[in-house]
């Protein structure tokens, strides 16, 4: 048996079983691209919605991102929350015609590593930041769990996020690096099938 069909198991998702459609999921793993600038998210198409609802219920200060990629999901994220900071984080470049989709005033493009060695940048941002309600979305490709470094940093009352993290980390263990943070709108991703997950710091 494959690792992830072991997991899929252990969370509970039966491969195999009838009432496991995935025939009717098959959308959630499709690559978006933004309809407007034909820029790549690396999200399914049916995890946007979700992901948006759950982060306008935690109505955000600021969002950092962690893995920009080609800016598709910073993009959704400046048109859904127009009017706060957003920084993102990643080793690659941007191409200057995506830098010119955004307020370059609220949306700043960090180019730096993140790991092996731990950001300063990163760290002193979220330091600085500490009295402003944060969210940050983990989703630095296959190493999910180098994100989870970070979280330290956060706040009281800050939201974390992380995405697909089920390659590396099984869910039911997921806690175990996070500490003193509870899960957030768990039950709606699992209703919905997706392998995104929140948790809010105590
Ligand atoms: C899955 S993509 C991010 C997708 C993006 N969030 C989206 O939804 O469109 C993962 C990104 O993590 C970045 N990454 C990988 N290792 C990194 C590191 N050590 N430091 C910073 N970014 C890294 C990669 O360059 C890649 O662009």
């Amino acid at each position: 048996m494959s690792i992830i069909s072991d997991r899929c198991i252990k969370r509970g998702i039966r491969l195999g079983d009838p009432s496991y459609k995935h025939h009717e999921h098959k959308h959630l793993y499709k690559s978006k691209v933004h309809r407007k600038s034909a820029i790549q998210v690396y999200h399914g198409e049916g995890y946007i919605p979700h992901i948006l609802y759950v982060i306008r219920k935690f109505s955000p200060e600021m969002i950092v991102e962690l893995g920009t990629s080609e800016g598709g999901m910073t993009l959704i994220f400046h048109e859904e929350f127009r009017n706060i900071p957003i920084h993102t984080f990643d080793v690659k470049e941007i191409l200057p015609s995506t830098l010119a989709l955004f307020d370059r005033k609220l949306v700043h493009f960090h180019r730096e590593s993140l790991y092996p060695r731990e950001s300063s940048v990163l760290i002193d941002l979220l330091s600085i930041n500490k009295d402003i309600k944060k969210f940050m979305y983990s989703d630095v490709g296959t190493a999910k769990i180098e994100g989870f470094r970070y979280v330290k940093y956060l706040s009281s009352g800050d939201l974390f996020g992380t995405h697909d993290w089920i390659f590396q980390v099984d869910p039911d263990e997921a806690e175990k690096y996070l500490g003193d943070f509870v899960p957030f709108e768990r039950e709606l991703m699992r209703k919905e099938w997706l392998w995104t997950r929140f948790w809010k710091k105590k």
